[in-house]
């Protein structure tokens, strides 16, 4: 399979739109998924040379996801790739350890987004997923999310409500991994790298674009590549 119909979930800036850019240009149908319309469409617009459709999804919004499901459908009949890209990283302190003092409300919006939303837009989208002959889902996780870092007392920031929220995803991962062992699906958790984004702020060491490597490589896998796991460039990390 070479031409794939990929949806990416926050594509409209950041990441996703990079990742968007790269994956365009190898020839891949894209889907941007982007919370606010106006946002997603400027955004395709940038890629106007390539196969490049914006569609309204806010991952804290299920009425949303009908209507692009029914759309990527009937052009296609199938979604051959998701990347689970947008997230929100709301700690008021990435320096400090806010484990202690956690607003319950950033505790939760945190989750709502990156772990509740995402699971359910996932679920929602996995017949269409298991209509290609080589479904891949793609989460977008982080290092910080590494219970097996933190035990070590690894320098990594105690962002606890963005920490957790990608801890729970990658729980996803592997619980879904496993209920679809025995079919073609692939999934598979991605830490990016630390990127200079909106997110990742001016002081992250990667550029966006070196970030798009890992997501790719999962999006792309062959028949015979893992499922279940953790990675970084093409190396298991620790869950
Ligand atoms: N940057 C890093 O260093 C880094 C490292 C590890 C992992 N990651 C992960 O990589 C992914 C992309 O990060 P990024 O750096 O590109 O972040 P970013 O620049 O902050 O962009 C986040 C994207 O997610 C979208 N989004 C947020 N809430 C949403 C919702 N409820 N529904 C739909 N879309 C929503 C945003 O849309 P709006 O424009 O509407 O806000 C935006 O398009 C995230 O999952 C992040 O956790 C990033």
């Amino acid at each position: 399979m070479n031409q794939r119909v990929i949806l990416i979930t926050g594509a409209n800036r950041g990441l996703g739109l990079e990742t968007a850019r790269q994956l365009a240009a190898q020839g891949h149908i894209i889907y941007i998924g982007s919370r606010d319309a106006r946002k997603g469409k400027m955004a395709a617009g940038t890629l106007k040379d390539h196969a490049v459709t914006s569609l309204q999804i806010d991952l804290t919004d299920p009425g949303t996801f009908p209507a692009a499901a029914s759309y990527i459908e009937g052009q296609h009949g199938r979604l051959d790739v998701l990347i689970n890209n947008a997230g929100v990283m709301l700690d008021e302190d990435i320096m400090a350890d806010s484990t202690h003092n956690v607003k319950p409300g950033i505790l939760k919006q945190s989750f709502l987004t990156n772990f509740f939303g995402t699971v359910e837009l996932t679920n929602y989208l996995l017949p269409l997923l298991m209509k290609s002959v080589a479904p891949r889902i793609v989460n977008l996780s982080s290092n910080v999310g590494s219970l097996t870092m933190h035990s070590n007392r690894a320098p990594l920031m105690k962002t606890f409500a963005y920490n957790s929220s990608k801890t729970a995803l990658n729980a996803y991962t592997v619980h879904l991994a496993n209920a679809y062992a025995d079919t073609p699906l692939k999934v598979n958790s991605a830490h990016p790298g630390w990127l200079k984004t909106d997110m990742g702020t001016e002081y992250a060491p990667m550029e966006v674009s070196e970030g798009v490597e890992t997501i790719s490589w999962l999006a792309t896998l062959p028949d015979d590549g893992p499922s279940g796991g953790f990675f970084h460039k093409q190396e298991k990390i620790d869950w």
